[in-house]
């Protein structure tokens, strides 16, 4: 067994129906085979621990790893296509990139480079985005497996208003699609995410198809996009001939187990039946930003019911970071003035890991440090003299360090990361007591 030292922040109660941070100031969790089995102050553990190894992480803060229910493995290398809306930057910046990982060789190096991204960030879990070829997708669930990353991930499906590159079939898209889940689903901590780009560039035979997919795997998930563009979402009228939302449900696509990005421009109606349904909404605040889709309605999916975590939105988004993506969901909610959801620290801290956990439906697992969670933890530890380092002496109460990690926190400052008990970033000599 491990004793953990350090102070550690989470959120087990909701923040939205008044629940507070949870600060356990030098405490301590003790943890065997990757999972949290006491926790409380250093010294009472100690005391009846005393013969455990003790992984010192005193000075600075512990928190759950952030679980990020919205990013792009194809997209790390195009982070940064700026001044695009959603149509054009897709055409000119994503698409062509995502094409070259037809290539296997390609695929891999970009794998690699995703997965580092989310874990140097302190991501442990995601819901990532996978590819539009099926070797590609293999090769993601291989690194994340390699690393020890929690993924849910799948194969990228369209088959109009796509280069042609990246079209696919119904036939073909079902058969793919379950030969993937039947090589990672429920493998390891792998789970099998069913994965049309968005309504725009599926026919309904193909969304049919992902219901198939869907209802023949069970605990598999089902991933899009929606509202985010109002062109985009003008078109989808046109194509579908009903709201966007509706295009996914009249296939079975949206329950539970369904986690849609963006829906910035989602009408009330849209909102009930997401609500009715218990899916989940991926706010992706920097993308939303880069791309000029708008401010989230937080406060219209909160009036309805529906749930909410946070989205990298990784390459449209402009990092892996959920500190910043926690504070472009602050500043979003600020911009939209008397209609703008009044966001507070620890609301940040539960939308980037308790509200992602229940959206996967994995708060049984992860998301805060209650005791039988796996313990997927990250230590934000600046270097002296940073200013996230002067803030941090400074702050007031644990309140205030949380504002100032989301204010000014980056990878940098993320300077270890465990997965289920076990450190994946590279190891520091001066952790072990
Ligand atoms: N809609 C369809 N595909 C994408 C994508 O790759 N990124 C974003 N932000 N929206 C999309
Ligand atoms: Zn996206």
């Amino acid at each position: 067994m491990t004793l953990f030292r350090g102070t550690f922040l989470d959120t087990p109660d909701d923040t939205f129906a008044g629940g507070l941070l949870r600060t356990e100031q030098d405490g301590a969790l003790l943890v065997s085979d990757g999972v949290i089995r006491a926790r409380g102050t250093y010294t009472d553990l100690r005391r009846q621990h005393p013969d455990d190894e003790v992984v010192d992480l005193t000075g600075g803060f512990v928190l759950p790893g952030f679980v990020d229910t919205h990013v792009h493995f194809p997209q790390v290398r195009v982070i940064g296509g700026l001044g695009m809306p959603l149509l054009d930057w897709l055409e000119q910046c994503a698409l062509p990139e995502e094409a070259r990982l037809a290539d296997p060789a390609y695929a891999r190096g970009v794998a690699t480079d995703f997965v580092s991204g989310l874990v140097g960030a302190g991501t442990t879990t995601a819901l990532v985005f996978g590819s539009h070829f099926a070797p590609a997708v293999d090769t993601v669930f291989a690194e994340a497996a390699r690393v020890g990353l929690r993924i849910t991930s799948g194969l990228v499906v369209s088959d109009r208003l796509i280069r042609d590159d990246l079209f696919t079939d119904p036939d073909r898209a079902r058969e793919e699609s379950l030969a993937l889940a039947a090589r990672w689903h429920g493998v390891g901590r792998a789970r099998y995410a069913v994965s049309p780009r968005f309504s725009l560039s599926c026919t309904e035979p193909l969304l049919a198809a992902c219901g198939d997919v869907l209802t023949s795997v069970p605990g598999a998930m089902l991933t899009s996009h929606v509202n985010e563009n109002t062109r985009e979402v003008e078109t989808v009228e046109e194509l579908c001939g009903c709201d966007y939302v509706t295009s996914y449900d009249r296939h079975g696509l949206v329950g539970s187990g369904t986690v849609l990005a963006h829906n910035v421009h989602a009408t009330d109606t849209e909102l009930g039946l997401l609500a009715e349904r218990g899916a989940a909404v991926a706010h992706c605040p920097s993308s939303n930003a880069a791309l000029g889709s708008g401010l989230f309605p937080l406060a219209r999916h909160r009036a309805h019911g529906v749930r909410v975590a946070m989205g990298s939105d990784v390459g449209a988004g402009t990092g892996f970071s959920l500190l910043k993506e926690g504070l472009g969901a602050y500043v979003a909610q600020q911009l939209l003035g008397d209609q703008g959801y009044p966001l507070v620290p620890a609301h940040l801290l539960q939308l980037a890991t308790a509200a992602g956990a229940e959206a996967l439906g994995m708060s049984e697992e992860v998301g805060d440090f209650s005791v039988g969670r796996r313990f997927d933890a990250q230590w934000i530890k600046p270097a002296p003299g940073t200013p996230l380092d002067v803030g941090l002496a400074h702050a007031d109460d644990a309140d205030d360090a949380l504002a100032k990690m989301f204010a000014l926190g980056t990878p940098s400052d993320v300077r270890s990361v465990w997965i289920e008990g076990e450190l994946v970033t590279a190891p520091d000599p001066h952790l072990v007591a």
